[in-house]
């Protein structure tokens, strides 16, 4: 198995809070970098290959108040599991930029600092399921509680469904998370781009690929 340092490609995930604009603007950056010549992979979590699409609707299914904290924690990584060895690695081998919709540190905020489940056993699980494999670079869209859980909410309206059960938490738990993942870039300012997501579409897009100007 390649070392990280030995894959040619580049590792990006885009982490934030329901509603903050990661697909949409995970969708706006493949476009961009496919325009200026690079291959590019996009995969998403939960989901991403035929057995993740599977598991991710045991976890977004409403049905399912009854699932426990340590059955959802060890879904999300079998998961991730199965996209890492079926879909990222391969094309970080083949050179590819591989832009991921959440990865780890959505498990650590949400799960970790949401539902209060220690971060030794969310990164015991990592070394599981994903082997050494880190993101190079994650870009971390931040705004306030009140106006991506209202695009999220609006969303989910006009689309007739909800795209998660994480919508219907509370107040509180989404202040954890952001507060997480806050707490997370501060940690590792290397890999953390941290970018406001409250400007329109194409500013938010503009100021994403200015900071990858020189990483991607
Ligand atoms: N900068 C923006 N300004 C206004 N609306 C936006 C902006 N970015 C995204 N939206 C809209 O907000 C909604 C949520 O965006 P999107 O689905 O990309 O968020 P997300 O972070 O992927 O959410 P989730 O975590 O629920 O998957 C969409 O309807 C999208 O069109
Ligand atoms: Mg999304």
């Amino acid at each position: 198995m390649p070392t990280p340092s030995a894959l040619r490609g580049h590792f990006l995930t885009f982490e934030g809070m329901d509603g903050c604009g990661k697909t949409t603007q995970l969708r706006l950056l493949a476009q961009y970098l496919r325009e200026h010549g690079r291959n590019v992979v996009e995969t998403v979590e939960p989901g991403g290959t035929e057995i993740g699409r599977q598991i991710r609707r045991i976890l977004l299914d409403p049905a399912n108040t009854a699932i426990q904290p340590r059955t959802e924690l060890l879904l999300y990584f079998a998961s991730r599991a199965q996209n890492v060895d079926e879909v990222i690695r391969p094309a970080l081998e083949a050179g590819s930029v591989v832009l991921c919709d959440r990865f780890t540190d959505s498990t650590l905020v949400y799960q970790g600092c949401g539902r209060g489940l220690e971060a030794g056993i969310v990164l015991d699980l990592d070394r599981i399921a994903c082997r050494g494999l880190r993101p190079a670079t994650t870009v971390l869209i931040d705004m306030d509680l009140e106006t991506s859980l209202g695009r999220a909410k609006r969303r989910n309206e006009r689309y007739g469904q909800s795209e998660s059960r994480i919508d219907d938490e509370s107040a509180a738990f989404h202040d954890s998370v952001r507060k997480g993942y806050l707490a997370l870039a501060a940690t590792e300012p290397e890999r953390f781009v941290v970018i406001d997501g409250r400007a329109p579409l194409g500013d938010v897009a503009r100021q994403i690929r200015e900071a990858l100007r020189n990483r991607v």
